[in-house]
């Protein structure tokens, strides 16, 4: 207690000292309004026009978010291939009109002949990139089945009228955009590599804007799925095309991990921030339970009055990021695999505890046990929808290949790409993966395992009535992206709009910097904040926060990140 006293008063000497600066910001973030896009009935936002037109359709036609969010998962699988996918996973957080909330974990899982060492040397050295690129990254893909149990459980539509429009783009085509243009172009060269087989996105001249593209034998696998349910992908022609390809790629996902394969409805983590209950995903994500610590943490601060990316604010969320970080790293895992202490982490005494030792006047130094350095981030490659419908349902889906279409291996006559999901797991006790996190133990490989996330699908209520929906892509950066999100519009009173456009910050105990979007911050706020020992790192962007507010007239605002993704888009009606 007594050291928190002293981070309050170090906190009131640094409020006077900077404080101009923040007072012009908040000044500045209360005049300008800018609003999303506004609707009464429903809305869906996605990372494809043509994926938020096909939720939006669902809806319109009277079925709910949750047929809604199946039939978007299949269309984002065609229409943005390297992240929607079906050889991947994800999570999904809902809210039901009744205000029943729950949360499904479709996240892969490690093949039943992977192994604690399977990406070690006989040195016991991580071999470069082999649980990135390559057959024997891929986890055993979650998305069909769990796109099966939300079916099961909650759809209206009948599953032909849920999957079809995603098989009707993949068979009679549609116009690349440019980012997908782009995207196909710098695939190029690991296709090439990394396939045995020649596939059909291989070519030899440039994509571009507007080009129609087919995905037949991804229309194939579809049309199996749309006629045998879950079967359709886990058993007959397309599990033995997923092995065959592994036979000729030195894989070793078995027609066993196939069948075997569950996804797994779990308790959702919840926690109050300011009077919202705040509803996240539970391991095998560690975003709902970083994301609790965070915000409990936050409650001890005054960030309404710090303002958005001021000294104080990115000083704050460091030291909170800091210590959530080094528990994700010890304490979290799958928790079928491991006895997370999720209790603990979210008890009042462990976050003050945890906090007692930030002062406002200095950077708390991460301990350095590894060098936690990140490799290269080749790129991010995740997405995220979130979605409403008129009576009140709300879906929050963030579903992944890991990397930039996964790990580059396209199942030969199935049409989709494979993930690399292994690398998230922690494959050597201290050795960072490629978004520079390391592990131990809870997230230490074993057959039949998931794999730590931390994507933070996210649901927020306020006084018992849908308030948020809101999740990103953006590996490590997920959470803290989410977080700042929450932040932008509970303390700082931004729309929903403003809250995904503000610059975001970053920091995740080791490495131990901040990383800021390129303009997050001026250069007086960069001096203060390393003048309180912070190092600094400015990068290109942050994240792409897909995000839904309820306003207080109950109109729906849908915000798109098109800052950063210029083909995310919020439709409503
Ligand atoms: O599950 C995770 O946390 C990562 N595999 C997510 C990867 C990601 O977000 C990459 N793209 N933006």
């Amino acid at each position: 207690m007594l050291t928190i006293n002293r981070g309050l008063i170090s906190l009131f000497l640094f409020f006077i000292i900077s404080n101009c600066q923040q007072q012009k910001q908040v000044e500045e973030t209360t005049i300008a309004k800018k609003e999303g896009v506004i609707a009464q009935n429903g809305m869906v936002v996605t990372a494809h026009p043509l994926a938020s037109q096909v939720g939006l359709d669902i809806l319109k036609k009277g079925g709910n978010a949750f047929d809604a969010a199946i039939a978007v998962q299949y269309a984002l699988a065609v229409v943005l291939p390297k992240a929607g996918n079906i050889g991947g996973g994800g999570f999904m957080v809902y809210r039901t009109k009744e205000g029943e909330n729950g949360a499904l974990d479709f996240r892969e899982k490690a093949p039943l002949k992977g192994g604690r060492d399977m990406y070690l040397d006989k040195k016991g050295d991580p071999i470069k990139d082999l649980s990135l690129k390559g057959h024997l990254a891929a986890g055993v893909p979650g998305t069909v089945a769990g796109m099966d149990e939300a079916f099961q459980k909650f759809a209206t539509l009948p599953f032909n009228e849920i999957i079809q429009p995603a098989i009707d783009l993949a068979n009679n085509g549609f116009e690349l955009t440019e980012y997908e243009a782009n995207s196909f172009n710098r695939l190029q060269d690991d296709l090439k590599k990394v396939n045995n087989h020649t596939p059909y996105l291989v070519r030899e001249d440039e994509y571009q804007e507007g080009d129609s593209i087919y995905h037949i034998d991804l229309a194939k696998t579809l049309e199996r799925i749309r006629d045998n349910g879950k079967d359709g992908f886990y058993k007959g022609e397309t599990a033995d095309l997923i092995v065959k390809e592994m036979k000729a790629g030195k894989g070793i996902i078995s027609l066993e991990d196939l069948a075997s394969y569950e996804a797994k409805w779990r308790k959702p983590i919840i926690v109050n921030y300011r009077g919202h209950k705040v509803i996240s995903m539970p391991p095998s994500s560690s975003g709902g339970l970083v994301l609790g610590q965070l915000l409990k943490g936050s409650e001890y601060f005054d960030f309404p009055s710090f303002g958005v990316n001021t000294t104080k604010s990115i000083h704050v969320m460091t030291e909170l990021q800091r210590r959530s970080y080094a528990d994700r790293a010890e304490h979290m895992g799958d928790m079928d695999f491991y006895d997370v202490p999720i209790d603990m982490l979210l008890e009042d005494n462990y976050t003050k505890n945890r906090i007692s030792d930030i002062t406002m006047d200095s950077a708390t130094s991460s301990q350095v046990i590894k060098s936690g350095e990140v490799s290269t981030i080749e790129s991010f490659q995740t997405t995220h929808f979130s979605i409403v419908d008129k009576e009140g349902n709300a879906v929050s889906i963030t579903t992944t290949l890991n990397s930039f279409f996964g790990c580059k291996v396209m199942v030969d006559g199935a049409g989709f790409f494979l993930n690399n999901e292994m690398d998230d797991f922690s494959i050597k006790p201290g050795v960072p993966n490629q978004f520079g996190l390391v592990g131990a133990e809870a997230n230490a490989i074993a057959p039949g395992k998931r794999m730590l996330s931390a994507m933070t699908p996210t649901i927020i209520e306020k006084d018992g009535k849908l308030f948020m929906v809101v999740g990103t892509p953006g590996g490590s950066t997920i959470i803290t992206n989410v977080y700042q999100v929450i932040l932008n519009v509970i303390d700082h009173g931004l729309t929903m709009q403003e809250a995904v456009d503000a610059k975001k910050m970053h920091s995740q105990w080791l490495p131990d910097r901040i990383i800021i979007e390129k303009d997050c911050l001026d250069s007086l706020t960069i001096d203060s904040l390393q003048q309180l020992g912070h190092e600094i790192k400015e990068i290109n962007s942050i994240g792409r926060i897909e995000a839904i507010l309820v306003k207080e007239d109950g109109n729906f605002e849908g915000a798109a990140d098109r800052t950063r993704s210029g083909d995310a888009i919020a439709l409503g009606y």
